[in-house]
């Protein structure tokens, strides 16, 4: 298995794993205006015996408040084929991705994801941490939102973050 960034020719295949993983088409469409925004900034693909059975995307957030001056990027959507769920694919493409962050100069990585899944790389609730978007309205810790900063050195201080316009539609 590798994991790569993804080529034109993969598109067709990466719509192909984010509609057969999730309950409708919504995350591949999202995934496709992303691209067609010019939004997709970190686009991975995992391919196996010459299949793509796995992708992940990331693209660029904005950031209100005191953490305004540094650089955030959203995890959404990952996916691997069903039929082969829980044999790593998924956690290696979530690695890869968070180095290719790091490379690209993001500060921190936001997520809206399984709470029992995100920590093993890292992820921290975001809300004790200061931080809001528009999925944390209301009472409650949402602790399905989270974050990892990419450097040692950054200092979490809080802020209010926004996913791209695209999943406005989701
Ligand atoms: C989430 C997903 C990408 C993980 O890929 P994967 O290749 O199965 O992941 P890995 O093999 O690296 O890790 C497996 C772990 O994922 C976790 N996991 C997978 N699906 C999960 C789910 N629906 N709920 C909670 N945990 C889940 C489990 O902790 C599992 O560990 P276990 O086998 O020890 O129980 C994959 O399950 C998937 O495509 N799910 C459907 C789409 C989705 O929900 N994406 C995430 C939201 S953007």
């Amino acid at each position: 298995m590798t994991v790569r960034p993804e080529k034109p020719q993969d598109i067709a295949a990466i719509y192909a794993v984010n509609a057969a993983a999730f309950p409708t088409e919504a995350e591949a469409e999202l995934v496709d205006a992303l691209r067609d925004q010019g939004a997709l900034a970190v686009s991975l693909v995992a391919e196996h015996e010459g299949q793509i059975v796995g992708h992940i995307a990331f693209s660029p957030m904005t950031m209100e408040g005191a953490d305004s001056h540094l650089k955030a990027i959203g995890l959404a959507p990952v996916a691997v084929l069903p039929d082969i769920q829980r044999q790593g694919f998924g956690g290696q493409l979530v690695l890869a991705g968070i180095d290719a962050c790091r490379k690209l100069g993001y500060d921190l990585v936001f997520l809206l994801g399984h709470t029992e899944y995100y920590p093993r790389f890292g992820f921290v609730p975001a809300v004790p941490l200061g931080y809001q978007s528009v999925y944390t309205e209301g009472e409650g810790d949402h602790p399905y939102f989270m974050v990892l900063p990419l450097h040692e050195e950054t200092k979490m201080q809080g802020g209010f973050v926004r996913y791209h316009p695209a999943f406005d539609d989701l």
